[in-house]
């Protein structure tokens, strides 16, 4: 299960963090995901509607990957995943978040920025770990220097990736994806933008292919 998420999330190779404050945005958001060819979203719990738009998006597009984000308790875990959530995404290493969902074998993506962190990950057979917030932290500097004592393991940095600097994570060998916010911004979704947003994910995937094939 684990192992299977890695790899459909290292395909995608970017990872949309949305915030959906309204769930009625919920169907268009998916469809301008889907039409930009990147049917993947990471739904933030920092919102009331995360829930409902999770439900939304992946009974209306099954062809989805819909993960959870900011998810900070177990009972989000559960809400998440019976709204049909397929990954759960932690800002932070919350050890009784992860025990719970490797327990219900939910894949799960704590975040990390220090290598004591990252050892708590390892311990535990991840192989994939979020790195946030990736760029304020010190970005790719900081995650090769951790990769030389991890032999292996892999990281999906978040926090100030764009358009900008995503080849750069991307050409490291250590990244499995790369999430973040700046194809969906909360203004876009607001004013109705949601050709932009396609526009944002088709442009993003380009990077992807442009590095990895
Ligand atoms: C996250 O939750 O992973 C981050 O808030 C995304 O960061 P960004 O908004 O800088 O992309």
């Amino acid at each position: 299960m684990f192992e299977e998420m890695n790899e459909k999330l290292g395909k995608f190779g970017v990872v949309p963090v949305v915030v959906l404050n309204d769930a009625k945005d919920a169907e268009p958001l998916a469809k301008a995901l889907c039409d930009g060819g990147l049917a993947c979203a990471e739904v933030t719990f920092r919102t009331a509607a995360a829930e409902e738009s999770i439900r939304i998006m992946s009974e209306n597009h099954p062809e989805m990957l819909v993960g959870a984000g900011t998810v900070l308790t177990k009972e989000q875990v559960d809400r998440a995943v019976n709204a049909g959530a397929k990954f759960i995404v932690s800002p932070g290493f919350d050890p009784e978040i992860v025990d719970y969902c490797i327990e219900k074998n939910v894949p799960v993506y704590p975040g990390t920025i220090t290598p004591s962190e990252v050892a708590q990950g390892v311990k535990r057979g991840l192989k994939v770990l979020k790195f946030f917030p990736a760029e304020q932290a010190g970005g790719l500097a900081r995650i090769k220097a951790m990769c030389a004592a991890y032999v292996g393991l892999k990281f999906m940095p978040t926090g100030g990736i764009s358009a900008g600097n995503l080849k750069d994570y991307l050409e490291c060998k250590s990244i499995a994806a790369c999430g973040g916010s700046w194809m969906v911004k909360a203004n876009m979704i607001e004013a109705g933008e949601f050709d932009k947003i396609s526009q944002l994910c088709r442009e993003a995937l380009e990077i992807v292919h442009s590095v990895r094939g």
